[in-house]
């Protein structure tokens, strides 16, 4: 019997194979799950780690006809298509163990407007493997991460982004310019306020991870604002259940246009997957389009944005700092919605170099370098 966290693994009888939770059931693992996990070289190639057979064609009552552990930690089953294969237990438990929807990254840690250590790091253009898997870590738990000591040179955001993972291009471009110019093509490009939102929610697939390099900040204002969406959609779901509802079950249409170009996405504000964790927020109420229903039922929709807008502006919740030149904020774009207060231009410049990358390129670093740290730790 192997353990891990709230879960162990057992042999039930000779041909079961037992997953008990502590706080839930206790049930034999499907003869089925097991053998489309077999790694033998008929079943799987060892070099991509893909399937040879499609496992739709295995026979619906395939049963485990026997198992056995030959060694600790070692499993030995055989199945009733004749096929046989070992397990490595650990391995077993470590994948039975992850819930759905989960990503084998750290837990995310929700945090409110009374977050008093920001993570911060110093950026090194060289990091070292624990600098790394640290910043990555925090990044995932977080949503964020804030970095000082960026080059103050144009384009620097783009060798943090490949730090990280791969420069998502759009029609602005591999990067874009934050400062006020006239006859701008977004309110980011004015020295108004910007409220709390995602970017691009006109976009499918909406930008996973938005990087912002301050390059010069010579005003008293422009503070740049984040809040932890996922936190706030909890507190909602917790304060006014009907809202949340509303608001993760009423696809809204975003749209973007230019003269080159015309972006439309439909999104429920809250997204939230079907186990019933929020997976995204699409918040972003100077784009946002609902369709029209009867009068009833928009009331109820545009009371829910109004609860949910209003809690994302609140000080509970936002938290603010200066972005310094040097500095460069790194957020995941489906959790966390930022904005930014008003300055006055003629203080002087303020000038930002944002970029895309997809949430995937951290999830990925983050696993490399754990499976790097597990295979160290081993051959020592
Ligand atoms: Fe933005």
């Amino acid at each position: 019997m192997i353990r891990e966290r709230s879960l162990k693994l057992s042999i039930g009888s000779a041909t079961e194979l037992v997953v008990e939770r502590e706080d839930g059931p206790r049930f034999a693992v499907h003869p089925i799950w097991l053998r489309e996990r077999c790694r033998d070289p008929a079943s799987m190639d060892p070099l991509t780690g893909q399937r040879l057979q499609d496992p739709s064609d295995l026979d619906l009552d395939l049963q485990v006809t026997a198992l056995t552990e030959p060694q600790p930690g070692r499993l030995h089953v055989r199945f009733s298509d004749g096929h046989e294969a070992d397990f490595d237990a650990a391995e077993s438990l470590a994948e039975a163990a992850l819930p759905p929807g989960r990503h084998d990254c750290p837990e995310e840690i929700l945090w409110t407007g009374a977050l008093e250590r920001l993570p911060r790091a110093e950026w090194r253009a060289a990091p070292s493997r624990a600098e790394l898997a640290d910043w990555t870590e925090r990044f995932l738990q977080y949503g964020f991460i804030i970095f000082s000591g960026v080059p103050n040179a144009l384009k620097q955001v783009l060798a943090v982004a490949s730090t990280f993972g791969f420069t998502r291009v759009t029609n602005f471009g591999e990067l874009f310019d934050v400062r006020s110019t006239p006859n701008a093509s977004d309110l980011a490009y004015t020295p108004i306020p910007l409220d709390a939102h995602t970017d691009n929610p006109y976009r499918s697939p909406v930008p996973g991870v938005q990087l912002l390099h301050c390059l010069v900040n010579e005003t008293s204002g422009g503070l740049s604002t984040l809040v932890d969406g996922f936190a706030v959609a909890a507190a909602l779901r917790e304060r006014d259940r009907d809202a949340f509802e509303i608001l993760a079950r009423t696809p809204v249409r975003f749209r973007y246009r230019d003269p080159c170009t015309e972006l439309v996405a439909s999104a429920a504000p809250i997204e939230v997957d079907a186990a019933g964790r929020v997976r995204t927020i699409h918040f972003s109420p100077r784009l946002d389009f609902v369709p029209l229903a009867p009068p009833e039922e928009l009331s109820r929709y545009y009371r829910a944005r109004r609860v949910f807008d209003h809690m994302l502006r609140s000080a509970e919740f936002e938290i603010r700092f200066l972005l310094a030149a040097g500095d460069l904020v790194m957020f995941d774009n489906c959790r966390l919605l930022h904005g930014r207060t008003g300055f006055d231009p003629r203080e002087g410049l303020r000038h930002l170099q944002g970029c895309y990358i997809d949430i995937d390129g951290p999830r990925s670093l983050y696993r490399v370098l754990r499976r790097r740290e597990q295979a160290q730790a081993a051959s020592t």
